[in-house]
């Protein structure tokens, strides 16, 4: 039996691909900065770690305490909408330390074990904002692009051991708290100058019919791939508007 360690499990994606990969008879390692042991079925097969990916006391605790795993899906995330003029740098440092230096940090924890086994998975996480850019979103993109290329170039060293390294890219998901969390953060407001842009990106958002966007489900499967199918892409999109976005990006590069 297999053994996943999933980062950001207390919701989302993170908590539906822990449910995903339980159902289908593997072991779950689901970590949490919080842990709460009543979000997914009790399971022999389940065990419930704490874990922050900025912490790398945390980190090493984590991984200390799972043991042996397979595939690691670095999913843990956090967003931000705003102008760039909007944010402090403290602000865009809290995105990157969370999904580019926690990704990498966590890739670094597991890689001893997947290198010396020559066997192993890591997922992570990115988003497809990276493949069309939207505006207000300047720092989450770069924090998520630095994670593509990281990945894509890792590959390349990693291949010799056997380790496989992927990406996947979601649409935007309205059902997970995500767009929620990434309003919060939005605490200084949108300066005047770009309040406008900012209203029209947001009845936009709200404009888009419901079969241009991504769903938990779909997300779920392409992690699902990712650590079964040897053959899989490097780069995976997910969910209906990712997709689309990643065959323009293909066409294009082959005009
Ligand atoms: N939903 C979308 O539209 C969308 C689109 C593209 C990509 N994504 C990406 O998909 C991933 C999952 O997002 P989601 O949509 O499932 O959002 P979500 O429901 O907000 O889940 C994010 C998860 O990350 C955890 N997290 C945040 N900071 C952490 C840290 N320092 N250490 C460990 N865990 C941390 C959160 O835990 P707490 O409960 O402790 O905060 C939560 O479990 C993220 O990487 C996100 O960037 C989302």
């Amino acid at each position: 039996m297999k053994t996943i360690l999933i980062t950001g499990c207390s919701s989302g994606f993170g908590l539906d691909t822990a449910r995903h990969f339980l159902d289908r008879e593997w072991n779950v390692i689901a970590t949490m900065r919080t842990p709460r042991e009543d979000l997914l079925p009790r399971s022999a097969h389940l065990r419930v770690l704490a874990l922050d990916v900025t912490d790398p006391e945390s980190i090493r605790h984590a991984v200390d305490a799972a043991g042996p795993i397979d595939v690691l899906v670095n999913n843990a995330g956090i967003g931000v909408l705003n102008a760039l003029e909007g944010m402090s740098m403290e602000a865009v440092r809290e995105i990157f330390e969370t999904n580019t230096f926690g990704t990498i940090a966590m890739t670094q924890a597991v890689l001893p074990q997947f290198r010396e086994r020559r066997a192993g998975v890591i997922v992570n996480v990115t988003s497809s904002v990276t493949l069309k850019g939207l505006p207000l979103l300047s720092v989450y993109t770069a924090s998520k692009a630095a994670v593509n290329a990281f990945t894509e170039t890792l590959a390349l060293e990693l291949q010799q051991f056997n380790v496989r390294v992927n990406v996947v890219l979601p649409g935007r998901a309205p059902e997970t708290r995500f767009g929620e969390n990434a309003r919060a953060r939005m605490k200084a407001g949108v300066p005047e100058p770009y309040a406008e842009l900012a209203q029209r990106f947001f009845a936009g958002m709200e404009q888009s019919t419901e079969g241009e966007i991504t769903y938990s489900i779909d997300v779920t499967e392409a992690i699902w791939r990712a650590a079964n199918d040897p053959s899989s892409p490097i780069r995976i999109a997910a969910g209906a508007d990712a997709l689309a976005l990643m065959n323009n990006a293909s066409n294009n590069a082959s005009i």
